[in-house]
């Protein structure tokens, strides 16, 4: 019979690969307290039609999507904003705005294999509700910022733009709103001629191939050079100066924005004002985007609510540092065994490892009934750092012999000064 293997596109996470993700967990987790984002924990499934009513073509047709056994159509959660937003219609109904909320956990979607892409992937998501103003989106980017910075990753980038931009000139030039999302699209694959071809507007065709087109040397002059080119268009005008204001504020605080893309567009259909991503060079998938979605929670029907948010993706993380040779900074706990002689040293050995475990020193007690050679062998090749015998000789004068694995010494030592000697 052949073995299992994990279904295509999931992955098993083995003991350095679940260390790393977890710690980029624990650094997101501080990133959402040093910022005030209190943390949330929503179902992995919810109904269906949460999750595809405004996620967007791109990802509605990926989600995992099937029937329960009560006949309801459900589907693994493909993001967490379409969650936060209905909390926020429901039980943080009444908490008072601003309201930041964090989320950590896998989500899913049936994206086609690759490096970096999964379909069972981890998130952590930072939603800020209930402002519209400038500094609320600055805040998440600034958070992203923060993240890529704790984790130790070096020479990241940040993309900006605004779909406020590209969605002003549309509607201006009687675009509906599913040409546009359908335009948006294309425009996020990078696919310009294929989005240009479903604008019948030759007047509208040219300010978008501008946009473009449009280079610039730094990125306060493709913000000027975009409000140029959108003159004349009361909402693309309105939406270019809602940008300059966030480049303002992120980059006087000392984060540097490395370009504002004014064709950029993401492939969530709920963005109304800015949006982002960040890179590191070596990979070219972004490790988090996110934006500003001022109609989402209406929509599902909450009151009108502005909200801005970012979901890191810790996978890519992950793979980013280990591109980057980035060194894990977790303090390195001391490992211990415990290893009684005979068979009548047993119980108090297991005593022993409970009072160790008990002062958060770990330990692995020999479970195998090894002879104490092998036992000692195996925890060297295992990297433990000391040995605790249990002898019936020592223990009547209630003492142990502790051997130093890396120094290759050994002392007696009394079980009562046991935790201060490994601790030392
Ligand atoms: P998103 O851009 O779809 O945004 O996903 C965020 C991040 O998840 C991506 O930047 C990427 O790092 C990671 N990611 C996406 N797909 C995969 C995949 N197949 N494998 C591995 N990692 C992946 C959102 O999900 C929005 N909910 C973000 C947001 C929150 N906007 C407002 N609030």
């Amino acid at each position: 019979m052949s073995t299992f293997q994990p279904v295509r596109g999931m992955r098993d996470l083995l003991p350095e690969e679940a260390e790393t993700l977890n710690y980029v967990v624990g650094k997101a987790r501080e990133t959402a307290s040093l910022y005030g984002f209190k943390e949330v924990i929503t179902p992995i499934v919810e109904p269906y039609e949460l999750l595809g009513a405004k996620s967007g073509e791109e990802i509605r047709a990926r989600i995992f999507k099937f029937k329960d056994l009560g006949d309801r159509t459900v589907a693994l959660r493909p993001e967490f904003t379409a969650s936060i937003a209905r909390l926020v219609t429901t039980a943080l109904k009444n908490e008072p705005k601003p309201l930041r909320t964090f989320s950590v956990g896998s989500v899913y979607r049936y994206d086609e294999p690759q490096k970096g892409r999964y379909r069972e992937f981890w998130q952590a998501n930072f939603e800020l509700m209930g402002s519209n103003k400038p500094e609320a989106d600055a805040e998440v980017i600034l958070l992203t910022n923060s993240m890529m910075k704790n984790v130790g990753l070096s020479n990241y980038a940040l993309k900006l733009g605004h779909v406020g931009v590209l969605r002003g000139i549309l509607s201006r030039e009687g675009v509906d709103d599913k040409t546009q999302n359908a335009v948006l699209q294309r425009m996020d694959k990078k696919e310009y001629d294929e989005a240009l071809a479903l604008v019948s507007s030759d007047k509208c065709r040219s300010i978008l191939q501008a946009l473009i087109e449009l280079k610039s040397e730094n990125v306060f002059d493709t913000v000027e050079k975009m409000e140029v080119l959108v003159q004349g268009y009361e909402k693309a005008t309105a939406a270019v100066e809602n940008l300059g204001a966030i480049l303002k504020l992120v980059t006087e605080s000392g984060c540097e924005i490395k370009t504002v893309d004014p064709a950029f567009a993401r492939g969530l259909e709920y963005y109304t004002g800015m949006i982002f991503e960040v890179y590191v060079p070596e990979l070219n998938i972004a490790l988090g985007g996110g934006g500003r979605y001022d109609r989402l929670v209406e929509v599902f029907g909450g009151e009108p609510t502005p909200a801005v948010g970012v979901a890191h993706g810790l996978d890519r993380i992950a793979l980013a540092m280990q591109t980057q040779n980035t060194v894990l900074k977790t303090a390195q706990k001391k490992r211990v065994v415990v290893i009684p002689i005979k068979e009548e040293q047993k119980s108090e050995a297991l005593k022993i490892a409970q009072m160790l475990r008990d002062s958060g020193i770990s330990v692995e007690f020999e479970i195998m009934g090894r002879k104490m050679a092998k036992s000692l062998e195996d925890a060297d090749k295992r990297k433990v750092d000391y040995a605790v015998i249990v002898g019936e000789r020592e223990l009547k004068e209630g003492k142990v012999v502790v051997k130093d694995l890396r120094k290759r010494e050994q002392a007696e030592v009394s079980v009562s000064g046991l935790v201060e000697k490994i601790k030392a």
